[in-house]
């Protein structure tokens, strides 16, 4: 066999092989993190401080290794395959990377074991996490000795007096309280009455921070900790996919035979847990009402299908309307239903566009969104939350409004991109260039590296041991 391609080397062969793999059997991959579902729950995705540093950060120097032989304490507040969990452990990597002893608990565990927690568990280990259970007196001396304690998501709140009782004032002034929730019910002092005296927060998104704001200040009457935004950023491994023509090709053509659609159509699809929140059924209703504009106009365009990544039985009724309507519009050869799944490259190499269509207050921030940006997709998003921090309106996709009033300003982008290809293409690629400035792993650890600086700064930084 002729070997024309240099950088096709065997190691990443075997990556895509496996990402066909996995994605043929639909099973759960670990080695993929990302954070996609659910991105306002306690699970979850991360933007730049407030006030804080440049987005172009040199990636020749690693910025977190002044972290290096620091002890830092994470408290979980559960061990899942969701957005939270998956990304304080991105972070207990990062590191580890650079040297720092890491020590993480999982607040709430189920009593009986579990495979996922136990996988996880086990992947820490071996990249050198030291594991504690929740509580005991080896956990409480770990986080007296900590130089920096991270509280991952608001519920995490209730772990400090469970566990920690008469010393949480010793330990609130060097926590960093990583927040991704952006509902009412978190909105309770039980979880959050301690989080005027710690260090500080970190929250995803501009729009997300302000909400917290306003709550704490006028529901809670709680005043917050200095607040840094810290976007988030993609990984490498997802970046790899992204940029690598071959890989992508075959994963493309892969998807499309499985979905029954041809290399021409054009493919639009929301990639998130089916749920009212994320906006599925307005999305069917502008994607049938695009059609109608189609053919009202005879506008010649590809075959254009709309897919569904994300389905799962925890929503029947919705997840039935939702079915329902494809039947009654006769477009069940146009709209295709996939399970929920951890591993979205496959799907983002295979569609031309992303549909970002989170209701009410939107996403947090929305990773999905900077993923499918890496894969050179045009957005059309929803001008709310987190997605307006990341979408250019025009630029790297069109925003439309959240609710009803949105439903036909998206069906007629869905026409816009449909029928300007070159403009599609230049969003996309657009969208790639916004990407490699800004929500980058390197840009990511940059970021979380200049919040670390502050907080030992201000905790006094007494060093490890
Ligand atoms: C926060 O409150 C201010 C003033 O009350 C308001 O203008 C702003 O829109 C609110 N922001 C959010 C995100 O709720
Ligand atoms: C999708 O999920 C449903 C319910 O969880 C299951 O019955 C079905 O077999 C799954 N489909 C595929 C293709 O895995
Ligand atoms: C996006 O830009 C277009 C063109 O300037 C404008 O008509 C539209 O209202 C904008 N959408 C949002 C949600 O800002």
């Amino acid at each position: 066999m002729a070997k024309p391609h240099s950088g096709w080397a065997a190691v990443q062969k075997n990556w895509i092989l496996l990402l066909l793999i996995v994605f043929s059997i639909s099973t759960i991959v670990l080695f993929v993190y990302r954070a996609a579902f659910d991105s306002c729950e306690p699970h979850s995705d991360v933007s730049v401080g407030k006030i804080s540093v440049s987005s172009s950060m040199g990636s020749s120097e690693n910025p977190l290794a002044f972290m290096r032989s620091r002890n830092v304490l994470m408290v979980s507040h559960e061990l899942s395959l969701t957005g939270g969990p998956l990304l304080l452990m991105e972070l207990a990597f990062l590191l580890r990377r650079v040297g720092s002893q890491v020590i993480w608990v999982t607040n709430q565990k189920p009593s009986e074991g579990n495979e996922i927690i136990y996988r996880l568990e086990n992947q820490m280990l071996d990249r050198g996490v030291q594991v504690l259970p929740a509580k005991g007196q080896e956990t409480v001396d770990a986080a007296l000795k900590a130089d920096l304690v991270v509280l991952n998501t608001a519920v995490a709140g209730k772990w400090l007096d469970a566990v920690l009782k008469e010393d949480v004032p010793h330990v609130l002034p060097k926590v960093l309280w990583w927040i991704h929730e952006m509902r009412g019910h978190y909105f309770k002092l039980e979880y959050v009455k301690h989080l005027p005296f710690v260090a500080s927060a970190m929250i995803d998104s501009h729009t997300t921070a302000q909400y917290w704001q306003n709550r704490t200040r006028e529901k809670l009457g709680i005043k917050m900790p200095q607040t840094y935004v810290v976007h988030l950023g993609n990984s490498k491994e997802l970046m790899e996919v992204a940029e690598d023509n071959v890989a992508k090709r075959v994963l493309r053509d892969h998807v499309r035979e499985f979905l029954g659609v041809r290399s021409d159509d054009l493919l639009f699809a929301i990639i998130n847990s089916v749920s009212r929140g994320k906006g599925q059924d307005l999305f069917l209703r502008g994607f049938y009402e695009s059609l109608q504009i189609i053919q009202e106009q005879k506008i010649q365009v590809p075959s254009m299908h709309a897919v569904i990544v994300g389905s799962d039985m925890s929503q029947p009724k919705f997840e039935a309307e939702l079915r329902n309507f494809v039947v009654e519009k006769r477009i069940q050869d146009r709209v295709h239903f996939v399970n929920k799944t951890l591993t979205v490259s496959p799907y983002l190499a295979a569609i031309d566009v992303l549909v970002q269509n989170s209701q009410a207050r939107g996403e947090c921030f929305g990773r999905i969104t900077i993923e499918a940006m890496a894969f050179q997709l045009p957005v059309l998003g929803t001008a709310a939350g987190g997605t307006t921090e990341i979408v250019v309106n025009e630029s790297t996709g069109l925003l439309h409004l959240v609710g009803k009033d949105g439903v036909t300003p998206l069906a007629r982008n869905i026409v816009k991109l449909a029928t300007h290809v070159e403009r599609r293409l230049t969003m996309g690629r657009k969208g790639y260039v916004r990407v490699k400035e800004r929500f980058m792993e390197h840009h990511m650890a940059g970021r979380i590296a200049h919040v670390l600086k502050d907080i030992l700064k201000k905790s006094g930084g007494k060093s490890g041991s």
